[in-house]
């Protein structure tokens, strides 16, 4: 699947964003090695604390499904931003713990930006279960 079929899944997911107090829909969509998508939308919540981001929904649900880090191919991340989206710290430290290091993650908007990345790059010096 190219970058572009994967970051039309994520898009696909966007459109079922619950976002009523940031009205900022973000979508993403996580490609496994046997070409199955797992997609995830952000959730917010009146009480703010539990929102929850699109790209964290895709991986949780990613190993929902009993995938894990060798399963994983890709990751696309989309928003109607100016340039391609930049994922939060807290989705950061997740990627970094359950992503594959080097494996292309998409950063994109709705105009055809796609900015690709990883795991190692979006977080340099990770805190990692090493550390504990
Ligand atoms: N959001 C994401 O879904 N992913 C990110 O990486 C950045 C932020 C969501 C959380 C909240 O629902 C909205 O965007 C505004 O912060």
């Amino acid at each position: 699947m190219s970058k572009e079929e994967l970051v039309l899944k994520a898009i696909e997911a966007r459109d079922l964003a619950y976002v009523p107090y940031s009205k900022f829909a973000v979508g993403a969509a996580l490609l496994t090695t046997s070409g199955e998508i797992y997609q995830g939308c952000n959730i917010e919540n009146a009480s703010f604390g539990l929102c929850m981001c699109a790209e964290r929904n895709a991986i949780y649900n990613a190993y929902c499904h009993g995938i894990s880090q060798d399963d994983i191919e890709a990751l696309a991340i989309v928003a109607d931003t100016d340039g391609p989206v930049s994922p939060c710290g807290a989705c950061r430290q997740v990627i970094s713990e359950l992503f594959p290091k080097d494996a292309p993650i998409y950063l994109a908007n709705l105009n055809g930006d796609i900015k690709e990345t990883n795991a190692e790059e979006l977080l340099p010096y990770a805190f990692e279960s090493s550390d504990l």
